[in-house]
């Protein structure tokens, strides 16, 4: 049989189909348009998602025997606030996960809430990017809008409700929302009391691997696709990366290098950061895990190559790059605020340190610095918990970069695990999909019986030992400027 992986991220929807042994038989993308209508603010039109994920299906299903496909589902970009109307009209277009518009309504939940409730009701401190303080963004600047709602959605639940009817979510993109009690796995009622909103607007609760239902006929119908096509629930962006790298057992890490960056640890048990500093959320094989998350990783260096240097050859720039862990330029990474650890929306974009024969190569260099050190820092938060990492998988644009993947080894100073397919929110959708279809028993199957390791980047000693006392320097300039980024703000 074949399933469908569809990766709905933030500048494209990536759809990959898979066979039931696990190859993959063909991969299409459709970008979108992404919206910065202010500093900081960041939206997208959930109808851009539906029409390019329907245009990718039909290209991705050209040449296939479609009466070969079994199931559908998805990794889809966390935290978005997407608002439907009485006839399930889009109410605004989606505030993305990182958009940073709701400091007021992330420091009143965690200061006059009070972070402790937070915690004990979900699992989790309010971070800007989380989907309950956006519902109270909208409650108090858009009251029209507010009294519109009748339903509340994550992205890729907006997908799976155009493609089956069906009003749905799954266990760990609902941890994103602070609506959802991460330990019990149901909406939290005095979150709910505490946004305004009601339990019908919130949808019903899956487990990601669990089917929500069918393909609409009038759809199946338009793609040559049978009508018993399953959809199953399927997960956040990170999770679902994390079952397509098949990080599924206890303590396994998985780094992420997409627009955002994160540092994912699976975990048997439930569990929460004392700090709330890292994410304590469920996870798509029926567990949970922890997660660190930053706002700009393989973004940062889109915008220097792309926005700044106004070049696409990225591999010919980071090919003069010389000796590693010998840079005199840091560069902040917070180019849309940071998340984690920090959870300070006004944070910039910072260089330093620049003399007068400082190069182009020394920036670029610092721009990849900075996220990988950026990554360390979610790191050290583990590590703070007594987290032991020796190794972690690694996707996302930005595992393709050799040289990357090297100073992620050195700067962490831990294995770095190349896997033959870096495709892992796409790869985990499909594989969610092959589970709830029933062609392996569970994601731990699917993980063990379908993802390979194919290289193993090893730290080299040298670098790593230039590069600790780097990150020494490195933590040192976010304290020193934190107030300023605050006054730059007013
Ligand atoms: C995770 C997060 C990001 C998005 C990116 O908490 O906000 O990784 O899911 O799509």
């Amino acid at each position: 049989m074949l399933y469908i992986g569809v990766d709905l991220g933030t500048s494209a929807v990536k759809l990959l189909l898979m066979d039931g042994a696990g190859e993959i038989q063909k991969i299409v993308s459709r970008e979108y348009p992404l919206y910065f209508p202010k500093p900081g603010w960041s939206e997208q039109n959930p109808q851009d998602w539906y029409e390019k994920t329907v245009e990718g299906l039909k290209e991705l299903l050209a040449d296939c025997d479609k009466s070969q496909v079994a199931g559908i589902s998805f990794g889809g970009q966390m935290h978005g606030l997407v608002i439907l109307d009485g006839q399930d009209q889009v109410i605004r277009p989606a505030i993305l996960w990182n958009d940073g518009r709701t400091g007021k309504e992330t420091d009143y939940l965690n200061q006059v809430i009070g972070k402790e409730k937070l915690s004990r009701y979900t699992a989790n401190i309010a971070f800007a990017g989380f989907t309950a303080p956006k519902l109270l963004w909208v409650k108090a600047n858009e009251p029209e809008n507010f009294a519109r709602i009748e339903k509340i959605m994550l992205p890729k639940d907006y997908l799976a409700y155009r493609l089956s009817g069906v009003f749905c979510t799954d266990v760990s993109d609902a941890s994103g929302m602070l609506l959802f009690d991460v330990e019990h796995k149901c909406w939290s009622k005095e979150m709910m009391e505490i946004c305004g909103v009601k339990e019908s607007q919130l949808a019903q609760i899956f487990e990601s691997y669990e089917t929500v239902g069918t393909l609409k006929p009038e759809l199946a119908e338009e793609l040559g696709l049978f009508e018993g096509v399953r959809i199953a629930a399927g997960a956040g962006d990170n999770a679902a990366a994390a079952v397509g790298t098949g990080t599924v057992g206890d303590g396994s890490c998985n780094i992420s290098l997409g627009t955002s960056g994160t540092v994912f640890i699976a975990s048997e048990k439930f569990g929460v950061d004392k700090h709330n500093a890292l994410h304590a959320f469920a996870h798509a094989d029926g567990h949970y895990h922890l997660m660190g998350c930053m706002l700009s990783a393989a973004s940062c260096n889109k915008w220097w190559m792309e926005e700044i240097l106004k070049t696409g050859e990225y591999e010919k720039e980071q090919s003069r790059i010389g000796e590693l862990g010998n840079n005199q330029v840091y560069f902040l990474p917070y180019l849309m605020g940071e998340r984690s650890p920090h959870n300070h929306p006004n944070a910039r974009g910072t260089f330093l340190g620049m003399t007068m024969d400082t190069t182009r190569e020394d920036m670029t260099q610092a721009v990849l610095e900075g996220v990988a050190f950026a990554l360390r820092d979610s790191l050290e938060v583990a590590k703070s918990l007594g987290i032991r990492i020796e190794r972690t998988k690694i996707c996302g644009g930005g595992a393709r970069s050799p040289l990357w993947r090297q100073m992620l080894a050195d700067i962490l100073n831990i294995q770095v695990d190349i896997l033959k397919s870096e495709e892992g929110p796409a790869m985990g959708g499909a594989m969610l999909a092959a589970v709830a279809c029933g062609e392996y028993a569970s994601v731990e199957e699917a993980a063990e019986k379908i993802v390979r390791v194919v290289d193993t980047v090893e730290p080299i000693p040298e670098q790593a030992a230039r590069y600790e006392e780097r990150y020494k320097k490195f933590r040192q300039i976010y304290p020193a400027v934190k107030e300023l980024f605050d006054t730059l703000q007013n």
